[in-house]
């Protein structure tokens, strides 16, 4: 994957949006430095409130560390604790043999990889040249032509990387064809955007994902009949305008664009859009036919990704 091409001038980031607004989708709690481990762990799961108290407790009766009174009382292992002293590094990531979420997540299991390298370097160019929070230039719909490019793999992990900036960073799974964002975070196939469209559910539907702070995300709920009418409805433009404003950041995966019409209406309703062209399978030819009906329809082209894998 090479970073992103582009040759739009630099926007230097505003910052106001981060700070002190109330959001309708409740705030991420910042995990970081400032947190114990045992408010870690309770916040991801790991362990009970109770059980936190408990170890607290006995901690400053026997002057232990936190981590070392919890193995001895069985209560957590070498590898939460580790874990734990990630977060408060702030250093994102989820030990290999956790199986919370997709390991095809690799901006969440493989943060030293070659491919988050390139994922962070792709981040750092869309930071500079297209997010803009005041101009609300701050949603992106990534698209390719064709099936299997790996659109969905590059929504995925951007918007892991993004919410490891400390970014609400939401991602919508927009692909109500063949939608796989909520099998990469095991959320179950029910609520989501074909459900919300159909006036069938209410904005609870986006999920936060307590081990990735900062990262939320919409699936595409129930594969719909009619997935083009349902995102050419108002219903569908509003929702992208609501979450635009109370987001830092908002990634949106779609279909693939020379099969389904639809993929042109997300983008109009995101204004920028990002290109991801397989190495060695996708089409110079769909590849500047996409590019042209973008622009075409008045959707930002930031740039285009080559997916080498
Ligand atoms: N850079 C990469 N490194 C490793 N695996 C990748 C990479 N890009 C994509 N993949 C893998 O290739 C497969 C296809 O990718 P993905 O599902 O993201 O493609 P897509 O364009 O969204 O396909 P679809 O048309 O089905 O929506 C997935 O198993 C994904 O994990
Ligand atoms: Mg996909």
């Amino acid at each position: 994957m090479n970073p992103v091409s582009t040759s739009f001038p630099s926007i230097k980031r505003n910052q106001a949006k981060s700070t002190g607004e109330s959001h309708a989708y409740g705030r991420a709690q910042p995990i970081g430095s400032n947190s114990s481990i045992g408010a870690i762990l309770v916040d991801t799961g790991r362990l009970s409130a109770e059980n936190a108290e408990r170890i607290a407790g006995l901690q400053i009766e026997q002057g232990k560390r936190f981590g070392a009174t919890a193995i001895a009382l069985g209560l957590l292992t070498e590898d939460d604790v580790r874990f734990a002293l990630s977060r408060q590094f702030d250093n994102l990531y989820l030990p290999a043999n956790d199986t919370s979420l997709s390991h095809q997540l690799v901006a969440a299991y493989k943060p030293f990889s070659a491919t988050v390298e390139k994922l962070r370097a792709l981040r750092g160019q869309l930071m500079m040249r297209w997010f803009n929070a005041e101009t609300c230039h701050n949603a992106l719909a990534i698209m390719s032509p064709g099936a299997g490019e790996g659109r969905s793999f590059i929504a995925a992990n951007l918007a892991i990387v993004f919410s490891q900036l400390g970014e609400r960073t939401l991602l919508v799974d927009a692909d109500l064809r063949t939608p796989c964002q909520q099998d990469l975070f095991k959320l179950g196939n029910n609520a989501g955007l074909s459900g919300l469209l159909a006036n069938r559910i209410g904005p609870d539907a986006i999920t936060r994902i307590p081990l990735l702070p900062g990262l939320y995300v919409l699936p595409a709920g129930a594969v719909p009949p009619n997935p083009q009418e349902l995102l050419g409805r108002p219903a569908f433009a509003d929702l992208l305008k609501s979450v635009i404003r109370d987001f830092d950041i908002v990634i949106v995966d779609t279909p693939a664009a020379n099969q389904y019409a639809e993929s042109q209406v997300i983008a109009v309703g995101t204004s920028s859009a990002l290109i991801v062209a397989r190495k060695n399978l996708s089409s110079v030819t769909e590849m500047t036919s996409l590019a042209r009906n973008l622009q075409q329809n008045g959707t930002k082209l930031v740039g285009s990704v080559l997916n080498d894998f």
